[in-house]
């Protein structure tokens, strides 16, 4: 196996993880200070969102400048200390590539802009306005409104699947592709671990840009559903791999919202392109289509349960599976996947035992070690995050009232993951000294670190033992998934087997008492969990792990 097969990997959220200058904006030396933390929790590669020279228009993921760190976050020393010092615990670090699109005030777009014929024209995906001079098609962005803005230099519109200031790459363009091999490069000369590779299924555009049947009121259709996945996307992404990541101790794991668990087969595994897929059935479970916030879909356990098992099982014998609940854009899973009234703490160690004991490598991200819940500001302007305020006007669009549209606001936007870590019970939980950028969540004084840490209930002492006990097993890493009792409404089930030993997971996912066969049981010894167990009964989101020899 693969060392990235068997470690834990940290997405760690840098503006929000540990401020060392009182700017209020975490930092490159915090991350160092903290790394102790991140071994306790078994920790073997994190995956820091991104830290090269940005605007910040969407946190870093508007990039600048490649090969620089963002001031705001420290100089390049830094980040070489940082490597350095990660390496001596055994941690390797995890840089994440943005290469669908770069920042409008990168310098490759300020001189695309310029004119239709510089050496650069050709680097953006720039189109003439229709007759009337309106957008070239009538696509949506992924962040609200149009896709396309106007450009009074050149008088032609750029694409831009996310906010104008992220305009879209021109991958066509063999030059494009190069620069940003060589930007990859340079990361894999500094000794990353690895790579997150972000809005991949966007890279590649079709032939022939054309309006498509609107989907909304605005008379616009997403942007995803025209350009996603396009036919050809995987040679772009072989030579991607071949002038890049080949023969190197390094995994790759490309976010890919948009390809489905059946597809797979051709990302991951021998003859693909990564190592891993993020698929995200299981987390857009609300959203059988386009992630409209005011439009979700009514969800089951079963149907949580169909989206595990069909990852699960696209991957058993080709590829590998990075487990995930919670990252930079998702709400946290104790608000995601349960009802109000349920009790968090339960839930939080319930999603911890399932996200340690699939198939696959687990990634953990800041805060969820932590049980962290969704933030609630009480109106629009307190939000930070882009998508928020498109979201937000969708709804108005729509018809929702200004506190619906906040509503959907608090259940799905990308702030709730995105408050700062939450250290201790002081000033601004021991984030920073400064004004932290984004308010610390107003439960710190009982959810932080140091409280968790005294603590041996705590969601924080659970995610340290689960680490311990995947690391103690063989079966949790190298078994194979068998799903029991596939039709129960209730309770999630699966076997890690091993030809010598076999690891039986039970979990509730209802608010109910819930029982079962008690002869799944039998012979087995009970290893870890959230509550006391009982043979053949399961309390209100109880999570079980049995052994059999
Ligand atoms: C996906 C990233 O995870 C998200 O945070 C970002 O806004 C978009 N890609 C655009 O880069």
């Amino acid at each position: 196996m693969k060392w990235w097969q068997k470690t834990v990997v940290y997405e760690l959220y840098p503006k929000s993880f540990q401020d060392t200058t009182g700017s209020g904006t975490g930092d490159i030396k915090g991350m160092i200070k903290r790394l102790g933390y991140l071994k306790s929790l078994g920790v073997g590669a994190i995956w820091l969102t991104p830290v090269c020279k940005s605007p910040m228009v969407d946190n870093g993921y508007d990039i600048e400048d490649y090969c620089a760190i963002d001031p705001s976050y420290g100089t390049m020393e830094d980040m070489d200390l940082l490597f350095a010092e990660a390496k001596k615990r055994n941690i390797r670090i995890v840089i994440d590539l943005v290469f669908n699109h770069t920042s409008d005030q990168n310098p490759w777009f300020l001189e695309s802009k310029q004119s239709k014929d510089n050496p650069k024209a050709d680097w953006y995906i720039w189109r003439d306005a229709k007759e009337d001079g309106s957008e070239p098609t009538n696509w949506r962005g992924i962040f609200g409104g149009s896709a396309w803005t106007w450009c009074e230099e050149r008088q032609q519109y750029y694409l831009h699947t996310f906010a104008y200031q992220q305009p879209d790459l021109n991958w066509a363009n063999p030059d494009v592709r190069k620069a940003l091999y060589d930007a990859a490069n340079f990361w894999v000369n500094k000794g990353a671990g690895g790579f997150r590779v972000d809005a991949i299924p966007y890279i590649k555009k079709p032939e022939v840009l054309k309006d498509g049947e609107p989907d909304g009121k605005d008379g616009m259709v997403s942007v995803h559903d025209m350009t996603v996945n396009t036919k050809g996307i995987l040679d772009y992404l072989h030579e991607f791999k071949e002038n890049v990541t080949e023969g190197h101790d390094i995994f790759t794991v490309g976010e890919a919202n948009g390809v489905k668990a059946s597809e797979l087969h051709e990302w991951v595994g021998e003859n693909g392109v990564f190592d891993m897929i993020f698929e995200f059935s299981h987390v857009n479970l609300e959203f059988k289509g386009i992630e409209t916030w005011c439009k979700p879909d009514p969800w089951t356990i079963q149907d949580l349960k169909k989206a595990l098992r069909n990852s699960q099982e696209a991957t058993r014998d080709n590829g590998w599976y990075p487990v995930f609940f919670e990252n930079h854009d998702k709400p946290r899973c104790t608000d995601h996947y349960f009802p109000e009234d349920a009790d968090k703490g339960q839930c939080a160690k319930l999603m911890g035992t399932l996200l340690y004991t699939l198939r696959g490598t687990p990634f953990l991200y800041q805060g969820q070690e932590l049980g962290y819940r969704n933030v609630k500001y009480d109106s629009i302007q307190k939000y930070n995050d882009i998508s928020s305020y498109g979201q937000y006007d969708l709804a108005l669009s729509e018809g929702l009232s200004e506190e619906e549209a906040l509503k959907a606001v608090h259940r799905f936007s990308r702030d709730s993951a995105r408050t700062p870590m939450q250290w201790n019970d002081q000033e601004n939980a021991g984030f920073s000294t400064g004004i932290p950028w984004l308010p610390v969540h107003d439960d710190y004084k009982t959810m932080n670190v140091e409280a968790e840490e005294k603590d041996p209930s705590s969601v924080l002492v659970y995610y340290q033992q689960l680490a311990k006990l995947r690391a103690d097993y063989a079966p949790f890493t190298k078994g194979d998934f068998e799903e029991i009792l596939e039709e129960d409404e209730n309770i999630f089930a699966y076997r890690r087997n091993t030809k010598d030993q076999s690891i039986f997971v039970l979990l509730n996912f209802s608010g109910k008492e819930v029982s079962y066969d008690c002869s799944l049981t039998e012979n087995m010894q009970y290893i870890f969990g959230n509550d006391q167990p009982k043979t053949g009964v399961l309390k209100p989101y109880q999570a079980c792990i049995y052994v059999k020899n």
